[in-house]
């Protein structure tokens, strides 16, 4: 990672550092244009080196930019409740309310197999007083643990599910026979507790309590202190950074590598649009060492 807090990417890019642990504002790019190669991967990098990155001034844009944007960084997922733009999760939220907010670290979808790779958020209408956004750097939260802990958890999974973290009786989703559903679509799976960026091969600490149900192969209680033991790192603000909504504005982050929260203080309603990128499975250190070994030329 560069250790300047500002400096210049190919395709005419800034990048302006918004915190030591991540997060970083990325200028010259009008998305109104056609988004060229060196744009493209100047974006990548600066995604992978920060985890999360933030583009202003995008308000003249609709729709179809926000997908080419989505696949500068792989296959955009379909599955929103939109037929026309089933790529486009709707993120909304009344003033003052809770519900909707995501008000819980977590990384997006890792109840899945394949959980997505990117995410990327465009404020539509978004509230400018209150209802920021925060991430959390999973990197720098690992790179914190005692050398001890990090041998502890390195080859651990911990057990996730999305309907079982959801009481029967609750809305959001709809009614029961639709929690039903969730819980079939969505059977309990494992994830590594600590990840490898496919790319980089940064690690990071995955497992996350809004998800997590318990670790593979210890009892409940002492699975669930350790999961609440490694969540609370996120919530150490020298691993943070915080983003203050304004229309036109594209926050895009590493999935694998950071995990967000939505602060449910809101002054105003606010609607805001998602896009996920397909990803891989989530590659456990083992997982990183073993494609390693299969491909020595990039030892
Ligand atoms: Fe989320």
């Amino acid at each position: 990672m560069p250790a300047d807090r500002t400096y210049e990417l190919p395709g005419g890019l800034t990048v302006i550092r918004t915190q030591p642990a991540l997060g970083a504002v990325v200028s010259g790019i009008d998305l109104a244009q056609p988004l060229d190669e060196a744009k493209a991967e100047g974006l990548r990098r600066a995604l992978f080196a920060h985890g999360v990155i933030f583009l202003r001034g995008q308000d003249h844009i609709g729709f179809a930019e926000h997908l080419m944007l989505a696949e500068a960084f792989g296959t955009p997922i379909c599955d929103g409740p939109d037929p026309e733009r089933p790529q486009i999760t709707p993120v909304s939220a009344k003033a003052g309310s809770r519900e909707g907010t995501a008000s819980s670290w977590h990384s997006d979808g890792c109840y899945q197999p394949s959980p997505p790779s990117v995410s990327i958020l465009r404020g539509i209408d978004p509230c400018t007083f209150g209802g920021d956004t925060c991430w959390a750097s999973g990197v720098a939260a690992y790179a914190g643990l005692a050398d001890e802990l990090k041998r502890q958890i390195d080859p651990l999974r911990f057990t996730t599910s999305l309907a079982a973290r959801i009481p029967k009786n609750y809305n959001h989703f709809g009614t029961a026979s639709n929690w039903e559903e969730l819980n079939e679509k969505y059977p309990p799976i494992t994830q590594p507790v600590v990840v490898v960026h496919p790319v980089t091969g940064a690690r990071a600490l995955y497992a996350n309590s809004t998800w997590a149900l318990g670790i593979e192969g210890m009892d409940e209680e002492e699975g669930q202190a350790l999961i609440d033991r490694l969540s609370a790192e996120f919530t150490r603000p020298e691993y943070q950074t915080r983003w203050q909504w304004e229309k036109g504005a594209i926050a895009i982050w590493d999935n694998r590598i950071v995990q967000h929260y939505g602060v449910p203080d809101q002054t105003t309603d606010r609607y805001l649009e998602r896009i996920t990128v397909q990803g891989g499975p989530m590659l456990s250190i083992a997982d990183w060492q073993a494609k390693r070994k299969r491909i020595p030329e990039q030892a």
